[in-house]
């Protein structure tokens, strides 16, 4: 829903609910976020680079709503004005970002980012389909490269983003917020403290998007790449590595089958998921997501990355954070971390296993079949 035109009274609730949630920076940050895409200028053409090195030296490919609210944001609020370039195929978006977080110059020209030889880092934000052919480009170019989510929205993009990768020693990370949130990591922490299979059940309500939104075309993947590939990847994180595959992926769907879905993986040590995604009204505090998770002698009850509960046989532990903390913040910046601490780096096997395993879930309930995934081995 585009809260900039409904009526005041609604806008203003929308804020107060808000920053109960999110806080107050945040808050306003969203809503800058929201006038940064209306922004009009009376300019043409793109600002070339400055000739030499200023200093700056991240880029930033796609200029919107994500990329304003949390890439930039966060980058320039821990780092300060290092960005040094900035494209969108709307210009427009491209100023709008490159004057509100201080960048050398703005570009509708993705190529003038990627061959900038004092650029050594670059974030993709744009559209799905667009993701891997500019990671490609970039590592080619020997940058590091923080991905949005979905990293692909094919297999054979898939195996050339890896091929990319193995080749040039390209660093990369993708944007995966959720198992680098505050809650997320101690969930992880006392999941991998048990032993044996685990279950795990996530119900996730999706916020509403209009049925025109560029996320349904058919080049950029739906809402399984779009959307379900977040819980998709946490949950195959929360299974020990040695653990995972084959997986075999039961669907079931209704009319659409990316819209009211469920979806049940079983994995190779018998742990057992579920991710249910209702996507139908309106969600007037954002997506909802609910996880609970049994593993040997824990029981763990997650709420929308706010709240966590976990039963250690007699021990309860609460947490209960002032804001909701997805993770963005730590995603965001750990990408930048990547130039000095190459720990910080997604692995060959986790960019394979989750993008593979999101793929299949789409063509499982696309197709409505059970199907059998196998893991990096067979790559
Ligand atoms: N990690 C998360 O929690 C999270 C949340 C929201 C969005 N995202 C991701 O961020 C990315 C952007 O989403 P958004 O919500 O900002 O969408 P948006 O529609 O607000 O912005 C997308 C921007 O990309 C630009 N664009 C379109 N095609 C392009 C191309 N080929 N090259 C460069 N720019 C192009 C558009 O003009 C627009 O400004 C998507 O990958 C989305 O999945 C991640």
């Amino acid at each position: 829903m585009d809260y900039t035109r409904q009526p005041l009274r609604i806008k203003i609730q929308k804020v107060v609910r808000y920053v109960r949630l999110f806080g107050l920076t945040r808050t306003w940050v969203k809503v800058q976020a929201n006038c940064h895409m209306k922004r009009q200028f009376s300019h043409r053409q793109s600002m070339p680079a400055p000739a030499g090195s200023t200093g700056k030296h991240v880029g930033i490919l796609g200029c919107g709503t994500f990329a304003y609210a949390n890439v930039a944001y966060y980058v320039h609020k821990k780092y300060g004005a290092v960005i040094r370039g900035v494209m969108d195929t709307d210009l427009k978006r491209a100023i709008s970002l490159g004057q509100r977080y201080r960048a050398e110059y703005y570009t509708t020209c993705a190529d003038d980012v990627i061959n900038d030889p004092h650029i050594d880092l670059v974030y993709i934000v744009s559209n799905h389909a667009s993701h891997a052919e500019y990671a490609i480009a970039a590592i080619k170019q020997g940058k590091a490269v923080h991905i949005e989510k979905p990293h692909v929205v094919s297999e054979d993009q898939l195996v050339r983003l890896c091929a990319a990768i193995r080749a040039y020693k390209g660093r990369v990370r993708i944007g995966f917020n959720r198992p680098e949130s505050e809650l997320g990591l101690l969930l992880k922490r006392y999941v991998d403290a048990q032993s044996g299979p685990a279950m795990l059940n996530w119900f996730v309500a999706g916020h509403a998007i209009a049925a025109d939104h560029w996320y349904f075309s058919e080049q950029e993947g739906g809402r399984i790449l779009g959307n379900l590939c977040h819980w998709i990847d946490f949950t195959l994180r929360l299974i020990p590595e040695a653990s995972r595959f084959p997986v075999q992926l039961t669907p079931v769907r209704s009319y659409q089958s990316d819209c009211d879905i469920s979806v049940s993986y079983l994995f190779a040590d018998g742990s057992i998921a579920t991710i249910t995604f209702s996507a139908k009204g309106h969600t007037f505090e954002g997506v909802r997501e609910a996880l609970n998770v049994h593993k040997g002698n824990l029981l763990a009850s997650l709420t929308d990355f706010k709240t966590l509960r976990l039963d250690i046989t007699e021990t309860v532990i609460r947490r209960r954070l002032w804001v909701r903390d997805h993770g963005h913040k730590r995603s965001v910046q750990n990408s930048y971390l990547m130039l000095s601490e190459p720990s910080k780096q997604e692995t060959i096997r986790m960019i394979w296993e989750t993008g593979y395993l999101m793929l299949k879930t789409r063509e499982a309930l696309e197709t409505s079949s059970v199907i059998q995934v196998t893991g990096l081995e067979n790559f």
